[in-house]
């Protein structure tokens, strides 16, 4: 499924929605202090419904190691840093957020974690559908069997 994004104004984008991209927000620079956003749609390839966000995690401690069936997820590091392991079953690919002005697409089964956290990282995360414990695939054997019929 391909779905386009208007990123910049006269600027537009193509999202694979079955990989995973780190996708450039808007950046409004301002001597006072930067601004950046994503509306629905424009930014991001879905509408969220969900916002929730990952923080105070200890040094060493990971999160995450489950995939999805249906949610996808839009990940921004909006202080500090982390990375971020996508796993397709086959191969496993690392992306390092660190700057609050791009985030990362997260499509639906993936298997994913969250690791090395910084000293007051703060993930903010949104998604496309609500809180849904049978959304998670939370065993990877499970996983890997489910992965190849998508
Ligand atoms: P989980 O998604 O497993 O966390 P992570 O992937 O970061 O390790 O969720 C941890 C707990 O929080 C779990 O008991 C479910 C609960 N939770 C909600 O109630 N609502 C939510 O939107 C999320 C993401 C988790």
């Amino acid at each position: 499924m391909i779905s386009i994004i208007s990123w910049m104004p006269c600027l537009t984008l193509y999202i694979n929605m079955n990989y995973p991209c780190i996708i450039n927000l808007p950046k409004i620079p301002d001597k006072r202090g930067n601004l950046s956003f994503f509306e629905n749609v424009n930014q991001i390839p879905f509408k969220i419904k969900r916002t929730y966000w990952i923080y105070d995690v200890p040094g060493g401690e990971f999160r995450g190691g489950h995939a999805y069936k249906e949610n996808q997820e839009f990940i921004v590091a909006l202080s500090g840093s982390f990375d971020i392991v996508l796993d397709d079953g086959n191969e496993k690919k690392t992306f390092s957020l660190n700057r609050s002005y791009y985030g990362l697409y997260v499509p639906r089964m993936y298997w994913r974690e969250m690791n090395n956290f910084s000293t007051n990282s703060l993930a903010l995360i949104v998604s496309n559908t609500e809180y849904n414990e049978d959304d998670y695939i939370r065993d990877y054997s499970e996983f890997c069997l489910l992965r190849k019929k998508v």
